[in-house]
């Protein structure tokens, strides 16, 4: 059930259910971070393995001194810098973390939205909410209440409405949980503004002669944010031109080049402005698939600022088979 009710979405979290809530990257399916009956319940509902760490989101930062033991200097500098907002720092749990959420890593992730729905929200609920995309596990993230209703209402007790989301893909992922810091997932906070802040953020790569629970980020997989169809990608600076004999889709924005002759195409913003294209993304992505292609075609992104994490996404959804296909090395997150 699709609701505004902010105290409504607290009762619910407060009392173990599962609520989904909108925050300015894509909606999360969230559950009393606490409770561990509530945080498998998120679990189940998306079919994911639990090998795969959930984010707690939380309301300040004085909420951090339950959930972390430590806090480098670091990972303080960016969090004065981009909290409340896109960016998720994985630190050292307490034990008031249980470990499904963790995965059973001694890191959590956490951070402070900053969509003013998602802030109440955590304010009213008074607990850590762990949340990770409400999609079904392995789909295309959600950015509307009605994406969630549309994939998971069946398996959602609430879901919180506050619009679209404004960035459109999920927050970046920085883990201090060895010497340097390392990006585990490029996401809606560039890595160009990071790395201005703490300097240079090597990138964890997968490896593909690892299993997927054994891969540095385990939540990783080289094939997510998947349409059922198939997705092609051509690079930025090429023609895009549709497959003979077959409908075909196009996703790119104002400035790329494609021929004549694609069954439906969406056009993300007029210009090449990466966060303009973000913000719809995943629900363009979503109407292609929605529209009985043979087969989608995406031009990739010029890989600055969002473009990195758009290109990510577009990897992984393009990927045919997991394991079978790494994620680098690419213009992705391999830079
Ligand atoms: O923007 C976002 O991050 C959204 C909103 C709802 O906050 N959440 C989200 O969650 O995208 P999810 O579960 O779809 O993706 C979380 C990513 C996964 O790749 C997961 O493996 C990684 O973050 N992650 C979470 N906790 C971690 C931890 N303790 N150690 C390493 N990676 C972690
Ligand atoms: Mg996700």
């Amino acid at each position: 059930m699709i609701t505004t009710s902010v105290s409504k979405a607290a009762e619910y979290l407060r009392s173990g259910r599962l609520v989904a809530f909108p925050t300015e990257t894509v909606y999360g399916l969230g559950a009393d971070a606490t409770n561990p009956q509530a945080v498998a319940a998120v679990f189940a509902a998306k079919n994911r393995p639990s090998f795969d760490p959930l984010i707690v989101h939380i309301a300040d930062r004085t909420a951090l001194a339950s959930i972390v033991t430590a806090m480098p200097e670091a990972a303080s500098r960016l969090a004065d810098r981009f909290w409340p907002g896109p960016l998720t720092l994985v630190l050292p749990r307490t034990s008031r973390i249980p470990d499904l959420v963790t995965a059973g890593l001694e890191g959590v992730g956490v951070r402070i939205p900053r969509h003013p729905v998602a802030m109440e929200l955590l304010k009213a609920a008074g607990c850590p909410v762990a949340a990770p995309s409400a999609n079904p596990f392995g789909g295309i993230s959600p950015t509307t209440a009605q994406h969630v209703e549309d994939s998971l209402g069946h398996a959602v007790d609430l879901v919180l409405d506050g619009g679209p989301c404004q960035v459109g893909v999920e927050s970046t992922v920085v883990s201090f949980m060895s010497e340097t810091p390392c990006l585990l997932r490029p996401g809606g906070c560039s890595i160009e503004e990071i790395e201005a802040v703490i300097g240079p953020v090597p990138c964890a790569v997968s490896n593909p002669n690892l299993d997927d629970a054994a891969q540095p980020a385990p939540g990783m997989l080289s094939r997510h944010y998947a349409p059922r169809t198939p997705l092609r990608l051509v690079d930025y600076n090429s023609l895009a031109i549709p497959e003979a004999g077959r409908q075909c889709g196009l996703l790119t924005e104002g400035t790329r080049k494609h021929a004549d002759g694609f069954a439906r195409t969406e056009i993300l913003a007029p210009t090449s402005d990466n966060a303009a294209c973000a913000a719809g993304f995943f629900a363009a992505l979503r109407r292609l698939d929605a529209a009985n292609l043979d087969v989608i075609i995406a031009h990739r992104f010029q890989p600055v600022g969002l473009g990195i994490a758009l290109n990510d996404r577009l990897q992984r959804a393009a990927a045919e088979h997991r394991n079978d296909s790494p994620a680098g090395p690419s213009d992705n997150i391999s830079r």
